[in-house]
């Protein structure tokens, strides 16, 4: 069992192969964090200690022992009113309009398989999708009560033993007489008792997303969130703990990552004790939710991992825990469509023959199916009007869209199309017909964002009109990918739905959107299972696990220079998996940084994610052409590999100026594929060697291209020398397969 309960003590072990995570149900009822780190047996309760720490209050329970004081003592899910001062997860109005809250253990469930959450992505076990190899996931739950008020907490664990990743999530029930507002409702707290550690985000803006950013931690707290209504492209919804030594292979690192696409909030801070907490769940300002008697809050989902050996084997977890157990649909497992995107060949001056013209094009180079972005439908010919209104606009696509698609797929090719759901334009006659349905304060005018207003997905009528159209759409032609994308943060948080009248507060309105939008992706998954959805948010604005479970790839960045993108993909890689990345060959100059880069390193970086292309190709020259083909062969080659097998870093191109280089090896370790990009060119230029990670030290390896033959252990001791790089941005692949 993954999941032990020891009645003597009430402590409750949740095992993984490599990881062990406790926890206590004290004398007084209080649950106290206990331990997570290398799997170890037994208790870990010796490493509680109690002093008399002034101005560390104590429970009235305690009688007259001062040493015990919850500010001091670990806490499994900290709350305001307890005499803990540091960060809480959970901090609640009460109908009494007062902060009290006294949560008490109130009893467990052990259950087999994965518990998941109404009306919210979250991670599955065995028997929930049908695929091999899912892990047999292992559920508890613990329920505390708040006697006074009645209301009811229960914290939900999930055990992947094979993966090392426990996820949390949290459901608040108001038993009592009166309504709740809860204030914040964070999902996952983990206290650690002593160290010195660093915290490691992912912080960015449009179209440049997630950089590496590892700082110390400090005495005060480190805080990180979104309060755009998005997971947004400032700071992702991923956050490691790692000490202080630890680096890709070595050393003890924890991850959070939020199943939420929405605003939320992550902390860090070590207290005056030197105790560190780190914390994640839904963003608290502008957050009040209203809990009337009986209702109940369900909390998101946070990942939590655990490596002892560094920030590789963390994130290859992570990967593959995403991969198999979070993403769904039928491209989960096989390889997805080669795909040519017309956005940057077209932006919106485009007609149905150039669009045939481009994929024409493509095919002859292998390219598989033809996705036309926006500009397709309404009065659309700039990103000024027709949000809403997704009718096909037959005058310039020079007929239906049937007849586009038709035509597409006679070409032997798949077709796929862009839509932006949540929005509308003021110039449109969805916004004439229903100027309530855009989120907007009555008597203000509404902020505007790529000249856009937001639909208010909260209410149920509008989400139903946008499925509705988005079904005619799909219905109207053979289409096999909808690229799902949103444009702006939302401001005017308010619904003019009229239940706010009614004393629920704008508090809510965050959330219940990203439910009615969690709701409308659910039903249109099972709707088109075999329709394949590319999440994306000006790129990478809602890259998080939440759009995860709807879309297996999102588009990682509005930005598609192959250098900028060696970063950008590289602090993705941290939480998520390299399936995961949606990454396009585009045209030098790149248009987003004027960057010159070669057509095959173009391909090698857009090659480690879901690959495609994204521009003319019949403006290219006949070489590249040729390297085109090249590449979209490698594609499928190393499909296998690069979809599935285990990811390594084996550079950091925020420090390592020469080169950056990744390695792809497959489970059983029989073959890899090695990336490299020379970042930087100097005269006289030198080899330069890098050692290959997680190959068979037993093992001789052959280059499949030279013939050449290496040694597995030497390979990851003194590395395989590149060679001097004679022009920039030059890349290499090498396939190695065991002998
Ligand atoms: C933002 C996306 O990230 C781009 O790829 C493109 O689809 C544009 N929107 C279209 O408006």
């Amino acid at each position: 069992m993954a999941i032990q309960y020891q009645e003597n003590g009430r402590i409750f072990t949740l095992h993984t192969d490599h990881s062990t995570y406790q926890m206590k149900a004290d004398s007084y009822g209080n649950l106290l964090h206990l331990y997570y780190g290398d799997r170890t047996e037994g208790s870990m309760e010796y490493l509680l200690t109690f002093g008399d720490r002034g101005f560390s209050p104590n429970p009235y329970e305690a009688g007259d022992d001062r040493t015990y004081s919850l500010d001091a003592l670990p806490q499994e899910y900290p709350y305001q009113g307890s005499g803990d001062f540091r960060s809480p997860a959970l901090a609640v109005e009460q109908a009494d309009k007062s902060y009290g809250l006294n949560l008490r253990y109130g009893g467990y469930e052990i259950s087999k398989g994965k518990y998941s959450l109404p009306g919210l992505p979250s991670m599955y076990g065995e028997g929930l999708e049908d695929a091999e190899s899912l892990e047999d996931a292992e559920s508890l739950k613990i329920h505390l009560t708040d006697q006074v008020s009645g209301l009811a907490v229960t914290l939900l664990y999930g055990v992947f033993p094979g993966y090392d990743i426990i996820t949390r999530a949290v459901c608040v029930k108001n038993e009592g007489n009166g309504p709740a507002a809860l204030k914040r409702v964070y999902s996952a707290c983990l206290d650690f008792l002593h160290g010195e550690y660093d915290l490691i985000q992912f912080y960015g803006r449009h179209a440049m997303e997630r950089n590496f950013q590892r700082t110390a931690l400090c005495h005060g707290a480190q805080v990180i969130g979104s309060r755009r209504g998005t997971s947004s492209h400032q700071y992702n919804p991923f956050l490691i703990l790692a000490g202080r030594e630890t680096t890709e292979n070595h050393g003890p690192c924890y991850s959070m990552s939020f199943v939420y696409s929405g605003a939320f909030k992550a902390e860090a801070e070590t207290d005056q004790y030197g105790q560190t907490r780190m914390s994640m769940g839904l963003q608290d300002e502008m957050f009040s939710y209203e809990l009337k008697p009986g209702e109940i809050f369900f909390g998101p989902e946070v990942i939590m991992g655990y490596s002892g050996h560094g920030l590789g084997t963390l994130s290859r977890s992570i990967h593959k825990a995403m991969r198999r157990s979070l993403c769904r649909g039928k491209y989960k497992t096989i390889p997805r469509p080669v795909l040519i995107n017309n956005w940057e060949a077209t932006y919106f001056d485009f007609t149905g023959e150039k669009i045939l013209d481009i994929a024409r094009q493509a095919k002859e180079l292998g390219v598989e199916m033809m996705v036309l972005d926006d500009g397709w439908f309404g009065k659309r010919d700039s990103d000024c009007s027709g949000l809403g209104d997704w009718q096909v606009n037959v005058k310039k696509l020079g007929g239906s869209l049937g007849s586009l698609v038709s035509r597409i797929n006679g070409l032997g090719m798949k077709f796929g199309i862009w839509m932006e759901p949540e929005m509308v334009s003021e110039d449109s006659s969805l916004y004439r017909e229903h100027p309530d349905w855009a989120f907007a304060v009555p008597g203000r005018k509404p902020v505007r964002g790529r000249s856009q207003l937001v639909l208010d997905f909260s209410r149920k009528e509008v989400a139903d009109y946008i499925f509705d159209s988005i079904c005619r759409v799909l219905d109207s032609a053979h289409i096999e990918y909808l690229k799902w994308d949103m444009n702006r943060s939302i401001a005017d948080v308010y619904s003019a739905a009229g239940k706010m009248a009614g004393g629920d507060s704008p508090g809510s309105i965050l959330y219940r959107y990203m439910l009615g939008l969690y709701d409308l992706l659910e039903r249109l998954t099972k709707r088109y299972p075999d329709l394949l959805i590319e999440g994306c948010s000006g790129g990478g604005g809602r890259f998080d696990a939440g759009m995860l479970y709807y879309t297996p790839q999102i588009w990682c960045s509005d930005n598609t220079d192959a250098v900028d993108r060696i970063r950008i993909q590289y602090g993705t890689s941290f939480g998520y998996p390299i399936s995961a990345v949606g990454s396009h060959v585009s045209a030098v100059p790149n248009h987003q940084t004027g960057r010159i880069t070669p057509m095959k390193t173009r391909g090698v970086v857009a090659m480690a994610g879901s690959f495609g292309y994204e521009l003319n190709l019949s403006a290219i020259s006949e070489e590249d052409k040729n390297c085109v083909r090249e590449q979209i062969d490698a594609y499928h080659k190393y499909w296998h590999l690069i979809h599935d097998g285990a990811y390594y870093r084996l550079t950091n191109p925020f420090e390592d100026r020469e080169a950056a280089a990744w390695l792809f090896v497959r489970e059983d370790k029989g073959e890899a594929l090695l990336n490299t990009v020379a970042l930087e060119t100097h005269g006289n230029p030198l080899s330069l060697y890098i050692p290959l990670e997680g190959l068979d030290p037993e093992a001789m390896y052959r280059d499949e291209d030279t013939g050449t033959e290496y040694p597995g252990a030497g390979l990851m001791s003194a590395g395989i020398p590149i060679p001097p790089r004679t022009g920039e941005y030059q890349a290499f692949q090498v396939h190695l397969r065991r002998i």
